[in-house]
C-alpha cells in the first residue's frame, strides 16, 4: 500500500512549528484517510489490509487496544466505537501496563496495537507477547512498514503523513477516524443496519469540511487560550464519549505548556477533584449535545457555585460557561473526532503564549524505542 504525500511534505512551509502546520493539515489527512474505502453499495468500508475475513471478524468476542500516551488515549476513543457500533465489548489498556501483569490472552480476543511511529518499545514488545502466544493481532500506524507494522498480522494504515512535532495532532484525529471506519466494519458484518451504515458513512465525508471550519476559528481560540494561559492548573472533564476527549486534551496542554492539568469523568468530580475548584484551577468541558447534555450541565453548575472558570467546548452556547468554543454536530460517536480539535489549537496558543519549545517540549521524544 503506497500513499503520495506531495502536497505535505517536511517542509514547514508558513508556519511557525510543526505543531502548528500539523494541526492546520487534518482535513487533509483525514480526507485522505477516507480515500477509497467507502463502500456506498453495502454501506460498509473496505480495509485492504485487515486481514481478517467475515467469518473470523464475527468470531470476535472482545476487542483489546493497547498504545502508549495520545495512540492510547485514541484507543480508547476506538473502544468506544467499535463497542457502541459493532456491539462488541471493548477497551483500551497502556500497552506497558498490559505487558507487566501477565494478562490472560484469548484466542476470541482480537487484539490492536496502535502507534504513530510503529516503533514504541512497550507496544513492540507487548505485540511480540500476544503473538508468541497466539493471539491475533492488528495494527493501526502512521509510519508504513515500521516494527510494529510488520510484526502484526495485519491492519489499517491511518495515512496522516509524516509527522515532526513531538506531542501528536492529526495522527491522533487519523486512529480516530481509523477506529471510526473499523468499527463501521466490524459493525455492519454484525448487526449494524445499512440505516447506520449509511448515517455514520455520511458523518466521515462531512468531517474533513467541519474541520477546516473549526480551524477557521483559531483567532477565537488564541484569544481564550491567552484568557487561560494565567492558570496553575486545569480540570478537563467529559462524559462517556467526550470522557478520552478530555483526556487527550489534558495530556496536549501540559506536554506542550507544562501547565499541569488532570481529566476527569464529569460524574466523578463530587468524589474528590471538586476541592480543588477555584478561579485559579478552570475547567475546560466538553459538552456535546447529545442524552448526556443534562448532566454535563449540572456539572457546570456544581461548578460555578465553586466560583470555577468554566470554558465549555460546545454544539451551542453554553450559558453556565464563562466561554463557550462551538463546534459543528456530526453523527453522536463521530463527535469526540472534532471536539478534541480546537483543544489542539488552545494547547498550542498556550504554549506560544508562554514561549514553550512547541514543537520539543522539554524531557519528551517522539518515539520511546526504549524500555
Ligand atoms: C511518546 C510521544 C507521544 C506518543 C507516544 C506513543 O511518548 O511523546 O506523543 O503519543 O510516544 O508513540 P507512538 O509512536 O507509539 O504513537
Amino acid at each position: 500500500e503506497t500513499v503520495e504525500y506531495a502536497a505535505e511534505s517536511y517542509d514547514m512551509g508558513a508556519h511557525d512549528t510543526y505543531m502548528h502546520k500539523e494541526i492546520s493539515e487534518q482535513a487533509d489527512a483525514v480526507d485522505r484517510a477516507l480515500r477509497g474505502r467507502i463502500d456506498d453499495r453495502f454501506s460498509t468500508v473496505h480495509l485492504g489490509g485487515l486481514n481478517l475475513d467475515a467469518r473470523e471478524a464475527r468470531g470476535v468476542r472482545r476487542v483489546k487496544i493497547l498504545g502508549c500516551g495520545t495512540s492510547y488515549h485514541a484507543g480508547q476513543i476506538g473502544a468506544q466505537m467499535i463497542e457502541e457500533l459493532a456491539r462488541i465489548p471493548s477497551d483500551a489498556e497502556p500497552a506497558s501496563e498490559f505487558r507487566y501483569r501477565n494478562p490472560v490472552v484469548d484466542p476470541d480476543t482480537l487484539y490492536v496495537a496502535v502507534s504513530q511511529s510503529g516503533e514504541t518499545y512497550d507496544v513492540l514488545a507487548a505485540v511480540q507477547e500476544l503473538k508468541r502466544k497466539g493471539a491475533r493481532v492488528l495494527g493501526l500506524v502512521n509510519v508504513v512498514g515500521s516494527a510494529i507494522a510488520r510484526e502484526t498480522d495485519g491492519g489499517i494504515y491511518v495515512h496522516a503523513g509524516p509527522e515532526v512535532c513531538v506531542v501528536s495532532t492529526k495522527c491522533f484525529t487519523n486512529m480516530v477516524v481509523s477506529f471510526a471506519l473499523l468499527a463501521l466494519h466490524l459493525g455492519r458484518i454484525r448487526d449494524l443496519s445499512v440505516a447506520d451504515g449509511k448515517r455514520i458513512i455520511e458523518g466521515l465525508r462531512r468531517l474533513p469540511e467541519q474541520i477546516t471550519e473549526i480551524l477557521e476559528n483559531e483567532a477565537e481560540i488564541k484569544k481564550l487560550a491567552e484568557l487561560y494561559a494565567d492558570a496553575k492548573s486545569m480540570m478537563f472533564i467529559g462524559r462517556v464519549r467526550g470522557y478520552p476527549v478530555a483526556r487527550e486534551a489534558s495530556l496536549k496542554l501540559k506536554e506542550v505548556s507544562y501547565i499541569h492539568a488532570e481529566a476527569y469523568p464529569a460524574s466523578e468530580l463530587k468524589h474528590g477533584p471538586l476541592a480543588l475548584i477555584e478561579p485559579a484551577m478552570p475547567t475546560v468541558a466538553i459538552v456535546p449535545d447529545d442524552d448526556l447534555l443534562e448532566k454535563n450541565r449540572a456539572a457546570m453548575e456544581e461548578i460555578k457555585a465553586r466560583s470555577g472558570r468554566i470554558l465549555a467546548v460546545a454544539h451551542a452556547e453554553q450559558e453556565k460557561a464563562d466561554h463557550t468554543i462551538v463546534v459543528p454536530k456530526n453523527e453522536p460517536e463521530l463527535d469526540p473526532i472534532l471536539m478534541g480539535i480546537p483543544l489542539q489549537l488552545l494547547a498550542y496558543h498556550t504554549a506560544l503564549t508562554l514561549g514553550r519549545d512547541i514543537d520539543k517540549p522539554r524531557n519528551l521524544a517522539k518515539s520511546v524505542t526504549v524500555e
